[in-house]
């Protein structure tokens, strides 16, 4: 474990000690979400609060291209709101992040800045990728199922809280695709859950890597060497791009 994990770690274990955690309410995440989402965002105040996310989702915002930590950078702003209020009710199992999410570190406006803050990150130009070996099964599949909700190119809908699926790692892609499948985030889109029921898991592992290379448009990814000039300091850890990653085994 990095040294700055193990701290952070320490650390929560020791505030979910000192702070009760919220019971699993899906009415108190739509009102945080909507009291959020109407919020004038403050800048400043948003890179302060990253302050503590930075340690798990990098100060880039780019996560962990094993999947471990999602990208985060470039999302909507509606859509990190939601996704902030469903962990913190516990909709979606995140304990690794659960003590950072409560009401007395993240206020509605907290959440609002952070949001705000993340959106304008440039993306990861080397997002953790699948093997590449079932691709042309994977657009059929994306195209047929998918796109009608999160965009031809995994660009989603702020408006709706469609999430951008584009430049995110495939191993976190194809993991929160399952939990989504197996009820496992509670919140999760209805009409999508119908949806995918049939897949199979080579179907679904071609969709996700299929997904994986749908690049953000240019102007949206980082240049070489890009660092988040806020935290220029900061100790970076990136994981090699090229590991080669196993196939999900056929149904
Ligand atoms: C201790 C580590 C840790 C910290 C600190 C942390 N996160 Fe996370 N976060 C995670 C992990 C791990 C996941 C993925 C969990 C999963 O696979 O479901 C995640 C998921 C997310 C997601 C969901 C992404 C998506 O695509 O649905 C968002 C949004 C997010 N984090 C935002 C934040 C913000 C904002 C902060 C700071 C206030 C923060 N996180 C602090 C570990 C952390
Ligand atoms: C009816 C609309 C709809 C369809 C069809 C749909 N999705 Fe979704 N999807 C959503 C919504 C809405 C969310 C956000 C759910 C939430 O808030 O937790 C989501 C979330 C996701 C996530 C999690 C993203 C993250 O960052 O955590 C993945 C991955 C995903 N969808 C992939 C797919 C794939 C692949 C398909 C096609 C096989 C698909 N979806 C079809 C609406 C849809």
């Amino acid at each position: 474990m990095k040294p700055c994990i193990a701290l952070t770690f320490t650390l929560a274990l020791g505030l979910t000690a000192s702070f009760p955690l919220l019971a699993d309410d899906p009415e108190t995440a739509a009102k945080e979400v909507e009291q959020a989402i109407h919020l004038q965002p403050n800048m400043e105040n948003g890179r302060k609060v990253y302050l503590i996310c930075s340690v798990c989702h990098q100060p880039e915002g780019w996560g962990t291209v094993d999947g471990a930590y999602p990208q985060i950078a470039g999302q909507y702003a509606s859509v990190t709101i939601k996704q902030l209020a469903d962990i913190r009710v516990r909709n979606r199992d995140n304990p690794t992040m659960l003590p950072f999410t409560m009401p007395k570190i993240l206020t509605p406006q907290d959440i609002a800045d952070v949001s705000a803050y993340i959106e304008r990150f440039p993306m990861d130009p080397h997002n953790g990728m699948g093997p590449g070996t079932d691709l042309e099964l994977g657009k059929r599949l994306y195209d047929e199922n998918c796109a009608e909700c999160h965009g031809d190119r995994g660009q989603g809908v702020p408006e709706k809280h469609m999430p951008m699926l584009q430049g995110q790692h495939y191993r976190y892609l194809l993991r929160q695709f399952e939990w989504i499948r197996d009820g496992k985030r509670r919140n999760a889109d209805r009409e999508m859950v119908k949806q995918i029921q049939g897949l199979s898991n080579r179907e679904v592992a071609a969709i996700m890597d299929y997904t994986s290379r749908l690049t953000p448009p240019l102007e949206m990814v980082a240049i070489p060497g890009y660092v988040n000039p806020d935290f220029p300091s900061f100790w970076r850890t990136r994981l090699p791009t090229d590991k080669p990653v196993e196939r999900v085994a056929e149904r």
